[in-house]
Order: structure tokens, then sequence, then C-alpha cells
């Protein structure tokens, strides 16, 4: 209950007093500028070794394995894991304050350990101390184009994000890496070159929209969880497309309109694997799996653009 109360006194506070923060580099990284200004803290920050660090580029399936490890946390107990919104169940480490949806390190340092944290920040951003602590981490990869896809839109709708202008340029400026947290290819490669080193679980996206079942399974042993297949079954099914889409505290339906537009886009939009092919001209799907090639030559990460 409390939680709830901070949560709508903080976004009524700070509604009007943004408006598409713009990008701000740290490290060679474009990040909005809120995070900028906070890197010093968000860098200091040191988790616990139970600490669990959700990682993925912007749109490759977070609020999905948020909701999955959640309730595989909590053995399947929805009632416990519609507690409050998934931003402040699972906080944002680097998105503070003045940014309009209350998250990242006062909701992170006010919850007790193990906490479940969610970054968007490459690999060589997050830190130390989740390294040196030996925190697990599960990262999820999308495919490069309906990842694309994906953010377009969601930049039409999230005001707090940078305009995306019209689609040419948003392909353009996604091969460069300008968007907001930088490259894809850097950001899922990063994280693929340190995963056995680093004890990190890889989930693709695309596996999970295949057999969600062998994935959330993947992902209770990494927990070191045991839980009945009636359970996982439970799982399957609340953390099904439709179900999250009807799901107030995993669909951000409770973001005020000024800040996620839902008559633009809903945050739970299509959830599909191949929605490129209703957005890239022939054209442009050939030049931009010719930059996908270039760009991703020293690495083989097996990603899947259909199933
Ligand atoms: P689309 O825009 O393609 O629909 P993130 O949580 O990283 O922001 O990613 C959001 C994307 O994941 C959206 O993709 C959203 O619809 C999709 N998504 C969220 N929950 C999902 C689920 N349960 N099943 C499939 N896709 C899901």
């Amino acid at each position: 209950k409390q939680e709830d109360t901070s949560y709508e006194e903080a976004i009524s506070k700070t509604i009007g007093a943004f408006y598409r923060f713009p990008l701000v580099e740290v490290r060679g990284v474009p990040l909005m500028s809120l995070i900028a200004q906070n890197w010093s803290s968000i860098w200091a920050f040191c988790p616990d070794p139970s600490d669990l660090l959700i990682a993925t580029y912007p749109k490759a399936g977070t609020t999905w394995v948020q909701e999955i490890v959640d309730l595989l946390l909590h053995s399947g107990d929805a009632e416990i894991c519609r507690r409050a919104p998934t931003p402040v169940r699972i906080p944002f480490l680097e998105i503070t304050s003045p940014h309009p949806v209350p998250s990242g390190l006062d909701f992170i340092k006010a919850m007790k350990p193990p906490r479940f944290i969610k970054t968007h920040l490459p690999i060589q951003l997050v830190p130390e101390g989740f390294w040196e602590n030996k925190c697990k981490v599960i990262y999820v990869a999308r495919n490069a184009k309906d990842n694309m896809v994906s953010y377009y839109h969601f930049d039409q709708m999230n005001l707090t994000q940078p305009d995306p202008g019209p689609w040419e340029e948003y392909v353009q400026k996604f091969m460069k890496g300008t968007l907001s947290w930088g490259s894809w290819y850097d950001h899922v490669k990063g994280y693929w070159k340190e995963r056995e080193k680093r004890n990190i679980l890889y989930l693709f996206y695309e596996d999970m929209k295949e057999n969600p079942r062998r994935e959330i399974l993947r992902i209770m042993q990494y927990l070191d969880l045991s839980l009945s297949d009636d359970i996982i079954d439970k799982i399957i099914n609340l953390t099904s497309f439709q179900v999250m889409k009807d799901n107030p505290m995993a669909n951000y339906s409770t973001i005020p309109k000024e800040v996620f537009d839902f008559s633009i886009s809903p945050f739970m939009r299509k959830g599909e694997v191949g929605d490129w092919t209703n957005h890239f001209t022939p054209t442009q799907s050939q030049m931009f799996d010719e930059d996908y090639a270039r760009q991703m030559a020293d690495m083989n990460i097996p990603f899947r653009t259909s199933i």
C-alpha cells in the first residue's frame, strides 16, 4: 500500500516537469540527460550478492522476463505479483528523478535484498559491484529488426524519449547506434562475449515465443528454484501476451498519458516475431542486412528473424 502511495505522489509531482529528455554521452554511449546527471551515483551503486539483474537493450522483452522472474520468485502467486506496477516491483537502475516514472536508486535502496533490478545499460556501464559480488544476471536479446520496430513505436508514445522522427531516419540512427542506450550491436555482443565468464543467462525473445515452458524452466534452474509443473503451467498462462496486456500491474497503463501516450501505441503492442516485415521495404531490408553482416562479422550470435 505504501509503495502505491509514493508511486502516485511521485508521478503527480513530476507531470509537466519534463519533455523528451535530450541524449548526452556517458563514456561514448548516448543516454537520457537525467542518467548522465545522476551518473556518479548510478556507477557507485553497490548491490548485494543476492541481488538479481535483468539487462536488455530497450524493447527486447524486458517486461516479459521481469514478470516471469517475479512469478518464479513468488511461486506463481498472481496476487503478490500484482502488488505494484512493474517499475516499482523491479526498479530500473538508471531511471531516477526527474524522470516521471518512479523507479531507480531510491526505490532500490528502500528495498531489502534480495532485490530484482532492471537495466538497459550496456555491459561496460553496469556498476562493477554486480560483477565483484557475482550477482546473477539475466540478459534478453531480440532480433535487430523486430527490436528496432518495437523501439520505433515506443519512442513515439514514450514522451520522455527523444522524438524518433521518420522511419527511414530511425533505421539510420539504429544502425549508427545513436538512439537512447546506444548501439544494439555493441549491446548484444558485449553481453554475449562475457556470458560464460560472468555466468550470465543469455535468453532470446524468439526462443521464449517458440517455447515459453523451455525458457521458463531455464530461468527457474538458473535461479536454483524448483517448482511443480502446475505452477509452471500457471506462470506460462500469467505471462502470456494477452494476460499481461490485460494486467494493469504489467502493462504500464498506470503511467499517465502525459508520459506514455497509449493513443499513439500501447506498451504491450503486438508481441510477435517477424513484425519487421510490415515495416521494412525490400530495399531497406537488404541495406540493413548488409550493414548487419559488417557490424556482426566478429561474433556469431544465433538470432532468428522468424520462428
Ligand atoms: P512489441 O512492441 O513488438 O509488441 P520491453 O519490455 O523490453 O520494453 O519490450 C516490450 C516488447 O515486448 C513489446 O514488443 C511487447 O509487446 C513485448 N512483450 C511484452 N510482454 C510480452 C509477452 N508476454 N509475450 C510476448 N511479447 C511481449
